[in-house]
């Protein structure tokens, strides 16, 4: 048996509009998580692309006068992919739902479902959001207000719903109300957190009516094999993406088929709370019905707010990822927002509150704590570190901090706690902070107590050799420049290729290793021009 393998997937994103912080920060919090496991020596596959087709998208390139596919992509090219390189992520793969592997598979997937005795001819009526591209329940429904007051309007997107009537193919979903019970049951980790838990067993045990699976008024999509004139609902044809990406319905003995085999079931489907229904009951009835294994954890994220509501594509109302990015940088945008929202609740963003937390943890916390230490070796010691000698009290008090922040820091960034994660390593960087000030080495040398002097230096440089590592996953520009600035590669090797399960290991950073003060980690920022 092969090692199995830790598959991160992201929704895929609708590109009826550019991304926004929002879906940068499901990105960023799966990127980090990913090179976490990476870094613990796992093998890892990062997922994520975008999602192409139904009304939504064929709706936006109408109104640009565009076909469907040449809008898609334009969209891919000039906003999706690059908003990637913007937050640094470091995915496996990018799957897009016109992409011919993706077709293949949905159109293998529903043949099984439909030979399994899943799927069957209906007709739906009721109200259908086309921000969320879902069929809704009246229940669902809020009352509007302002231009919408008096009528029933969709509770994410604030506006009227449109009410359909036509003939499509259903899928049986309500005869997969006691499995996914007794799954759920059974696997209490399987929806977290536990709030989306009980969102999610409350909804299935108010039971499960069967589900349009096809759409005969709408065209742009994946037609259905059976049935041509009409094509797979949209987010049927989506969720597919997390099993056609990896190799589903491949021919068995290809490579892609091997794939699949070694990477589903999924470890983590990251998903915002907005799409937490389809993600934690219709996607596993779709799995069962395949006779798929199912995911291991299904994990919703919060909302970042505007005003006290969603951030949206469709109300306009997103802020760019490279407005953020282009003034402070990828490594402050991925810390900032994981480390100043619990990740599972609602956050908003606030550029005074992250610029203040850039200069005081970033610029004056690990930033000057970086430059002073290696200012030092180089003053004191011709850029060569020296070895440590024998540990007093305060150095072994530090060891021992390491140590410990370390193992803080992996159990909370497995249980995808990345504040608690952070907030360890930070006050790591406090302790050595106040270490530097306490030992005073500029002291030490003024009186020429060498032997004390080295000690201090190379506990100083130990430590943010830990610190590296453990925010690699975090902040992978800034650690690999400190990595080179404690001149680290040559007797550890590539920054990447350090185990955060080994960062609390003291004395790992060679004596003699080449240490130079480079570039400021965390320049000085200009006040943004108004
Ligand atoms: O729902 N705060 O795509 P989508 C936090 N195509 N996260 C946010 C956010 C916000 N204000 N706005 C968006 C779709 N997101 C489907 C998914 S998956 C098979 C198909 C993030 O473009 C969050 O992850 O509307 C949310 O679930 C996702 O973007 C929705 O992106
Ligand atoms: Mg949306």
């Amino acid at each position: 048996m092969s090692e199995a393998t830790f598959y991160l997937s992201t929704p895929i994103y609708y590109v009826n509009d550019a991304p926004h912080i929002g879906h940068a920060y499901t990105t960023t919090a799966g990127d980090v998580l990913t090179r976490w496991h990476r870094q613990r020596g796992e093998r890892v596959w990062f997922l994520t692309g975008t999602d192409e087709h139904g009304t939504k998208v064929a709706r936006t390139a109408a109104a640009n006068g565009v076909q469907p596919q040449d809008w898609c992509d334009r969209l891919v090219d000039d906003a999706w992919r690059p908003v990637l390189s913007t937050v640094d992520a470091a995915n496996d793969d990018f799957i897009r739902t016109t992409s011919e592997r993706h077709r293949k598979g949905v159109q293998r997937f529903w043949e099984v479902v439909r030979e399994n005795g899943h799927v069957y001819e209906g007709s739906y009526e009721g109200p259908y959001c086309v921000g969320c591209e879902e069929f809704k329940f009246p229940g669902d429904l809020v009352p509007g207000v302002e231009e919408f007051a008096g009528e029933q309007v969709c509770a994410v997107h604030g506006r009227p719903v449109e009410s359909l009537s036509e003939p499509n193919w259903f899928f049986r979903l309500s005869s997969f109300q006691d499995a996914l019970l007794a799954h759920y049951e059974a696997h209490p980790e399987a929806v977290q957190p536990t709030s989306a838990r009980n969102e999610v067993l409350s909804f299935i045990r108010s039971g499960l009516a069967d589900i349009s699976m096809s759409r005969s008024s709408v065209s742009w999509g994946i037609p259905l094999p059976w049935d041509p004139a009409q094509v797979v609902y949209v987010w049927f044809d989506a969720l597919l993406n997390y099993v056609t990406a990896v190799g589903y319905g491949a021919e068995p003995g290809t490579p892609e088929a091997e794939q699949f085999e070694q990477t589903w079931p999924a470890s983590v489907h990251l998903v915002g709370k907005d799409i937490l229904r389809f993600h934690a009951v219709y996607w596993p009835a779709m799995l069962l019905a395949a006779g798929l294994p199912l995911p291991a954890t299904v994990f919703a994220h919060g909302w970042l707010l505007v005003g006290g509501e969603k951030m949206s594509k469709t109300k306009l109302t997103g802020i760019a990822p490279h407005t953020i990015v282009d003034h402070f940088g990828s490594d402050a945008f991925r810390y900032y927002f994981l480390r100043a929202i619990a990740f599972g609740q609602d956050g908003s963003f606030s550029w005074e509150d992250m610029a203040a937390r850039y200069q005081a943890e970033l610029a004056n916390g690990l930033g000057n704590l970086a430059a002073r230490a290696t200012a030092m070796v180089e003053r004191y010691c011709e850029g060569v570190l020296p070895s440590s000698g024998l540990l007093g009290p305060a150095e072994t008090a530090l060891r021992d901090k390491l140590s410990a922040a370390a193992a803080t820091a992996d159990a909370a960034v497995l249980v995808l706690d990345f504040a608690g994660g952070i907030g360890a390593i930070k006050e790591f960087v406090d302790a050595v902070n106040l270490y530097v000030t306490e030992q005073a080495p500029w002291v030490l040398a003024k009186n020429g107590e060498t032997e004390r002097l080295h000690a201090v230096l190379y506990t100083i440089c130990e430590s943010l050799r830990g610190i590296a590592v453990l925010y690699h996953p975090v902040m992978p520009k800034a650690t690999t420049e400190l990595w080179s600035q404690l001149g680290a590669a040559a007797g550890l090797g590539a920054i990447g290729d350090q185990l955060v399960t080994g960062a609390g290991d003291w004395g790992q950073l060679p004596a003699g290793s080449l240490v130079v003060k480079g570039e400021s980690l965390f320049p000085r920022l200009d006040e943004p021009a108004s």
